[in-house]
């Protein structure tokens, strides 16, 4: 079924210089970016986004970080695109993900874990509209796209 992910680079990743190589794995992977903002977080905004997280003792620090510097969101499209994101992601622990993960690959520490992704339709529907407007998420068709499915 075609879904829709939520993913955010966070403050590390575009500070890091690591968007290019981050965004051609989801582009190689044969996903679709149907929206893309670099874009400051605030408090609040970044609070509501982490709410199921708000009694957690590292909510503060997770706050701090995700508002340090701008971070790069996204939605991205795809056949099960929420399952295959997050595999593509890996674990939250970078220490802990696998090799060839995002998180595996480019990170030390869960506390600066590079990336989010939705982990299911739900929280992806909840995200997406929290970050877009409907009208600056773009309906456009692939030419490879067969060559794919
Ligand atoms: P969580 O939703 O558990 O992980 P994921 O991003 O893999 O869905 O946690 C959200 C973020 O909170 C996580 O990406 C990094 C941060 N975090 C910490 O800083 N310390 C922790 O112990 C945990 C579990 C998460
Ligand atoms: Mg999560």
């Amino acid at each position: 079924m075609i879904e829709r992910s939520f993913v955010m680079m966070k403050p590390d990743a575009v500070s890091r210089r690591l968007m290019g190589q981050i965004l051609s794995r989801f582009e190689d992977k044969g996903l679709k970016i149907v929206a893309m903002k670099l874009r400051q977080i605030d408090e609040d905004l970044a609070k509501e986004h982490h709410g199921e997280h708000k009694e957690k003792p590292f909510f503060g620090g997770l706050v701090e970080y995700i508002t340090s510097s701008p971070a790069l969101t996204m939605v991205i499209e795809g056949d099960d695109a929420i399952s295959v994101i997050r595999k593509m992601v890996g674990a939250t622990n970078p220490k802990e993900a696998d090799i060839g993960t995002i998180r595996g690959d480019f990170g030390m520490d869960t506390g600066r874990n590079i990336i989010h992704a939705s982990d299911a339709p739900e929280s992806a529907a909840r995200e997406i509209a929290l970050f877009f407007d409907e009208e600056e998420i773009c309906d456009y068709s692939m030419s490879d796209n067969a060559w794919i499915y």
